[in-house]
C-alpha cells in the first residue's frame, strides 16, 4: 500500500503541521516555556509551508514595528515612556528568544519564501541587536562547520581524490553561507565551478567587460576595477617593490601592478584559456614579469622552496571555497612575504573579500569569520570601505547566471604580518 494514501499518514502529516504551527506561534510570542516544551520533541528548524518561516523567521518578525498612522497593537498604553519601556521589554524577550532558539538547534540562514535569512529580516526592520545576535550565531556556526570538516577530512584520509570531490559537491547537510547560494543556484542545471578542477577544465568566454565560464558563471567583471585600483596602491605604495598576483584574470591588477613599476612582478594562474589569452595579449614578455603555469597550491610552495620573498602578495581566485584562501594565507604568504623591517612596516596582503557577498548577513559573518583567523594567522587588518554602484540597476548581470555582489559597500583588506 501506498504510506501517502494511508488515513494515519495524513493524521501524522496534520499533527506535523499543528506542531509547526505552536512552534512558530510560541516564537512570535516570544513565549520560552512553551518553546522549551515543544522543542522537546521536534527539531527547531521547522518551516511554515506557505511563508517558509522558521521559529527565527517567527521570533524576528513579530518585532516589525507598527506603521506610522496605523493602528497600535496597544493594551490601552498612551504615555511615549510606557511605549518605550514596553517596545524595549518586547525586544528583549525577542533577544532571549532568538538566544534560545540558536541553543536548540536553529540554523541561522535558512531562507523564508522571500528568499530572506532571519538576518535580512532583522536587518529590514533595523533590530540592529537581533541583528548581531544572528552574525554572532552565523560565526559560530561557520567556524564549527570548518572544524567539523577537518575532522572529517582526517578520518578520510585514505580516501581517493575522486571521493573528496564528489563529497565537496553534494555537501549538502552542510548549512553554510555557500549553502545559501547554492539553493539559489539550482535553478539553472549543472554548475561547471561547483570545484576548482572542473572551472579549471571548462571553456571560457571573454569579452571587454566579462570573463565567464561555461554555465555562465561571472569569472571576473569589468565593475571590480575600482576595487583592484585601490588595492594595488595600497599594496605598492611605492615603486621599486616585489608584488605576487595569485589569478590573472582580465588582467585588471595586474596591469595596474605594471603601472607602479614594480622591481618584480610574478603571476600564478591555472586556467589554459586564461593563459593562452595573457600569451597573445604579450604579457610573457613584458619586462621583470614571470607567470607561472598552474594552480597555486602547486605553484607556491616551490617558490617558497626557492626563497622567493615578495613586497606585496595579492590573492584573487574563482571556485574555490573560503578554506582556500585560509589556507593560503595560515600556510604560504608567511614564508613569502617580507618581514618587518625594525620598527618598521612588513610586506602587505591583500586578497579579494567577496565572500558572501550575495547577502549582507552572509557577508558580515565572513568579515568577522576572516578578521578573526587573519589574526589568529598573525596579522593585523586594516579595513577601507569602498562604495559600490547599484549593479543590478546598471545591467550588470544580464547574462550572468548569478550575481555574486549584491552589497553597496566592499570592505578591502590590507593585510600586514605583525607574528
Ligand atoms: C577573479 S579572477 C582574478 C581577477 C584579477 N584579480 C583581475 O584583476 O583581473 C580569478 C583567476 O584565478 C584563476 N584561478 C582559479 N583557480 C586558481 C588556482 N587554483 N590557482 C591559480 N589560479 C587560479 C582563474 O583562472 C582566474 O583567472
Amino acid at each position: 500500500m501506498d504510506p501517502t494514501t494511508d488515513p494515519a499518514f495524513s493524521v501524522a502529516l496534520d499533527e506535523t503541521a499543528l506542531t509547526t504551527q505552536s512552534i512558530l506561534l510560541a516564537a512570535a510570542h516570544h513565549d520560552i516555556p512553551a518553546l522549551r516544551d515543544l522543542l522537546r520533541n521536534t527539531s527547531a528548524n521547522v518551516q511554515d509551508a506557505e511563508t517558509g518561516f522558521t521559529p527565527l523567521h517567527a521570533a524576528i518578525a513579530a518585532c516589525e514595528p507598527y506603521e506610522e498612522g496605523g493602528p497600535k497593537p496597544t493594551n490601552g498604553h498612551t504615555n511615549d515612556d510606557e511605549e518605550s519601556e514596553e517596545r524595549k521589554n518586547e525586544l528583549d524577550a525577542a533577544a532571549r528568544t532568538v538566544k534560545f532558539l540558536f541553543q536548540n538547534g536553529a540554523i541561522w540562514n535558512d531562507l523564508d519564501s522571500k528568499n530572506e535569512t532571519p538576518g535580512c529580516v532583522a536587518r529590514r526592520l533595523g533590530l540592529s541587536e537581533m541583528y548581531e545576535i544572528v552574525v554572532d550565531a552565523g560565526v559560530r556556526a561557520e567556524l564549527l562547520l570548518a572544524r567539523l570538516d577537518q575532522y572529517q577530512i582526517l578520518g578520510d584520509q585514505g580516501d581517493s581524490e575522486e571521493e573528496e570531490e564528489e563529497e565537496e559537491d553534494d555537501g549538502k547537510e552542510v548549512q553554510s553561507a555557500e549553502a545559501v547560494v547554492e539553493v539559489e543556484d539550482q535553478t539553472n542545471g549543472e554548475d561547471v565551478s561547483t570545484t576548482n578542477p572542473n572551472y579549471l577544465a571548462s571553456q571560457l568566454t571573454f569579452t571587454e567587460t566579462r570573463i565567464l565560464d561555461d554555465s555562465a558563471n561571472g569569472v571576473m567583471m569589468a565593475w571590480e576595477t575600482t576595487l583592484m585600483k585601490r588595492s594595488a596602491e595600497l599594496l605598492l605604495p611605492s615603486s621599486g617593490l616585489r608584488v605576487l598576483n595569485i589569478g590573472h584574470g582580465m588582467g585588471i591588477i595586474d596591469g595596474i601592478f605594471q603601472s607602479l613599476n614594480p622591481s618584480a612582478h610574478h603571476v600564478v594562474e591555472a586556467h589554459p584559456d586564461v593563459l593562452k589569452r595573457m600569451k597573445e595579449e604579450g604579457w610573457y614578455e613584458k619586462p621583470g614579469l614571470v607567470v607561472h603555469e598552474g594552480r597555486w597550491q602547486d605553484v607556491v610552495p616551490a617558490l617558497v622552496e626557492k626563497g622567493e620573498i615578495f613586497d606585496a602578495i595579492y590573492f584573487d581566485t574563482f571556485a574555490e571555497e573560503y578554506k582556500a584562501l585560509k589556507e593560503f594565507f595560515t600556510e604560504h604568504v608567511i614564508g613569502l612575504l617580507a618581514p618587518k623591517e625594525g620598527s618598521g612596516e612588513g610586506g602587505r596582503f591583500g586578497f579579494f573579500n567577496g565572500m558572501g557577498a550575495d547577502r549582507q548577513v552572509c557577508y558580515d559573518v565572513y568579515h568577522k569569520i576572516v578578521e578573526m583567523e587573519l589574526f589568529e594567522a598573525g596579522f593585523d587588518v586594516e579595513w577601507e570601505e569602498i562604495a559600490v554602484p547599484d549593479l543590478q540597476d546598471s545591467g550588470e548581470w544580464e547574462g550572468v547566471k548569478r550575481s555574486y555582489w549584491a552589497l553597496d559597500k566592499y570592505r578591502l583588506p590590507t593585510c600586514t604580518f605583525i607574528g
